[in-house]
């Protein structure tokens, strides 16, 4: 992708993650990454890794063709109206908004201000990626609006997919994706705790516990992800021998209702999504 570059407004931790994703993953070089935000505070991240850092958001906006917005989803509305205000002209990008619930239509109706028209002409993208994507291991759903080409799907699926793994969802789905898979990195962190305090309970030395407990939470993931045509009810199963012992630590997840608890955290969050989106 020689000649595309990306800007990210704001950045903060999700613009690292992707960034860092990029450069580690070799989608982009150095040179064709910059970022802007309100203060200093991590312009070392992003310069000490060659890519160019400003406070300045319309110097930055004027750098690149695809405009990745990550603020925070209360904050884009006033970078977009100071913009304006400074008479900011930004025609002809191609923009990608990471921010949890924010939609397609209230996105368009704020990049019209800098665009001069109603923003039903801009190409916009709506995604929700997860902070696994700064080891690669990322999971981003992506909505176009009716206005971005193939070539800006294939464009953005390559941005991501050198640090996630990349689906187009409809924009309804964007919500419980979000408070599955956005949110999801924070309920395995968890599981792993938890299973890791089981360990030591039961003798184990911490950093041991940890390493082993998140190295079988991905173990158990590649295997899912790998023998497709098993269901995991099956996987799980096959781990379970007549009278064992596994059985039994299974039956006790089952009495702290385990699954009902994951449900439930799912539905919570989209819920929440829901209620924030319409703010
Ligand atoms: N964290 C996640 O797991 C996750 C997952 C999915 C989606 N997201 C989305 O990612 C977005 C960013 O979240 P985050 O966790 O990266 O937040 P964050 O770490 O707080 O970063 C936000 C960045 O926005 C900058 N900013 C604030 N006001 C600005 C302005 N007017 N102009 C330019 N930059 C401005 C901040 O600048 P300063 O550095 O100067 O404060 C900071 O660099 C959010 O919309 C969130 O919904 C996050």
């Amino acid at each position: 992708m020689a000649s595309v570059s990306v800007s990210f407004i704001g950045g903060g931790a999700m613009a690292q993650a992707i960034a860092g994703g990029i450069l580690e993953s070799k989608t982009l070089g150095s040179e064709s990454i910059h970022a802007s935000a309100t203060s200093n505070r991590f312009e070392s991240w992003w310069t000490s890794r060659g890519m160019s850092f400003t406070i300045d958001n319309a110097e930055c906006l004027n750098k690149s063709q695809v405009i990745v917005m990550a603020v925070k989803p209360h904050l884009y509305t006033e970078v977009f109206r100071r913009l304006a205000d400074q008479g900011v002209k930004a025609e002809n990008k191609l923009w990608v908004s990471i921010m949890a619930g924010v939609t397609l239509e209230d996105l368009q109706a704020a990049i019209s201000t800098v665009t001069g028209g109603s923003g039903i002409n801009d190409r916009v993208v709506r995604t929700i990626p997860n902070t696994p994507c700064k080891v690669g291991e990322g999971s981003v759903a992506v909505t176009y609006n009716m206005n971005c080409s193939q070539e800006d799907k294939v464009l953005v699926t390559k941005i991501f997919s050198g640090v996630a793994r990349v689906t187009e969802i409809p924009e309804r789905l964007q919500n419980a994706f979000a408070a599955m898979a956005g949110s999801g990195p924070a309920y395995i962190y968890q599981v792993i705790e938890g299973m890791a305090d089981g360990g030591v309970m039961m003798g184990l030395p911490r950093a041991l516990a940890v390493e082993h407990a998140a190295a079988t939470v991905r173990g158990a993931a590649t295997m899912v992800m790998q023998e497709k045509e098993k269901h995991s009810a099956q996987l799980k199963d096959e781990v379970c021998s007549p009278g064992g012992s596994t059985i039994r630590g299974v039956h006790k997840l089952e009495e702290g209702g385990v699954r009902v608890a994951f449900i439930n955290a799912i539905q919570a969050a989209c819920n929440r999504n829901e209620e924030l989106g319409k703010k």
